[in-house]
């Protein structure tokens, strides 16, 4: 089969198309032939793990020691990214009752990667379910791990109707389904972004839209229930001022300063820091789908790359310039226009 193989930490052009061996299923997995990938945060973050240093990571310096442990130190031990994937069951094992071949699917095998690729196996019990019927390849592939993620986080919250929330980062992974899933709760959102993702977050729905690069929301007069900072590039001692006196400021990003914030606003009262910390699973996913059918939830693709160009769709990406979300296509483009 056709994959996208690295053997190289470094710049885009470390992801070569190569020709490898087909995996088979074991008797309790599916293989799937997947039809489109994502381009998130964890494949560009781990084709260059090797350079990155505790300073540009973005959360606790042992979270870094131990990702570089696992992908390998000096070289990456496992060659091909994409945690990320919409396709169709393709083989079943001998075992295997939940899936038959030609249903499509779509998945997240979280570090494990490697769905830059035409074949991936995963138990039939992994995170993988029907893909929505309603969205295409592309648009179920870019979204299982910022939906599962932001719906776990919003869950914990219980957020009430008519409340404020405000997406620091609303236009990629987690933000842009954070946003969605606060408005379908019933809250009023505004979402910060940079300017060429502006109308994506408007297109999702959101009631205000903060271009980061002019406006800094901690100085404006808005008060806001939950703030959820995506990188951490905010500070909830900064926001303060603009939570509600029993406000949340959730990072979904963060170091042990934020960890230490979250601790001393435990035990002061007024508004409280809080680090998010979630794993995804199984059930996650399937909500995600009927949120997705029952169309509370969207994702809008601004461009495809074809899987032999999955250089140039990274390369995209970090050139900020994306008006919306990437993928990669295996096989034919379905194609998926833009709103
Ligand atoms: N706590 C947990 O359990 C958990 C789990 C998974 C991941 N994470 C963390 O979540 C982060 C990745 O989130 P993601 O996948 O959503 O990332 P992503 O897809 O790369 O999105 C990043 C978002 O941040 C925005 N952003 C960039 N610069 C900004 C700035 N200066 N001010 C405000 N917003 C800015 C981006 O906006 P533009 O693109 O418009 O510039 C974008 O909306 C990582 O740090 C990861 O470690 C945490």
């Amino acid at each position: 089969m056709k994959a996208i193989v690295y053997t190289a930490y470094g710049p885009p052009d470390v992801l070569q198309l190569q020709e490898i061996p087909t995996p088979k299923p074991k008797a309790n997995e599916v293989r799937i032939r997947i039809r489109a990938a994502s381009v998130n945060f964890g494949d560009l973050l781990v084709r260059k793990l090797g350079q990155v240093t505790p300073a540009q990571f973005h959360m606790p310096a042992l979270f870094l020691m131990l990702a570089k442990l696992y992908f390998g130190i000096f070289r990456p031990r496992r060659a091909i990214l994409g945690s990320e994937f919409a396709g169709d069951i393709d083989t079943v094992g001998s075992a295997v009752t939940r899936f038959n071949p030609g249903t499509p699917v779509f998945g997240f095998v979280g570090p494990r990667m490697g769905a830059y690729a035409e074949y991936i196996c995963m138990s039939e019990n992994g995170i993988l379910t029907e893909k929505p019927a309603n969205l295409t390849y592309e648009q179920a592939a870019v979204v299982p791990y910022g939906a599962m993620m932001a719906l776990k986080m919003i869950g914990r919250l219980d957020l009430r109707p008519g409340q404020k929330v405000l997406v620091n980062g609303a236009s990629a992974g987690i933000g842009s389904l954070a946003l969605q899933i606060a408005k379908h709760r019933g809250a009023t959102v505004t979402g910060v972004c940079g300017t060429q993702r502006m109308e994506f977050v408007r297109a999702l729905g959101a009631d205000r839209v903060i271009d980061y690069a002019r406006e800094d929301f901690t100085a404006g007069d808005e008060r806001w229930d939950v703030i959820f900072d995506i990188l951490g590039k905010g500070s909830f001692d900064k926001a303060r001022r603009v939570l509600a006196p029993d406000g949340r400021y959730v990072y979904v990003s963060f170091k042990s300063k934020q960890l230490m914030q979250m601790l001393r606003t435990r035990l002061t009262g007024g508004p409280r820091a809080l680090c998010a910390s979630e794993t995804e699973q199984l059930a996650d996913l399937v909500a995600v789908k009927g949120l997705f059918e029952s169309g509370a939830l969207t994702t809008v693709i601004d461009r495809t790359f074809p899987l032999e160009q999955a250089a140039d769709a990274h390369r995209y990406v970090e050139s900020g310039t994306k008006a919306a979300q990437v993928a990669i296509t295996v096989g034919a483009p379905m194609g998926s226009p833009l709103y």
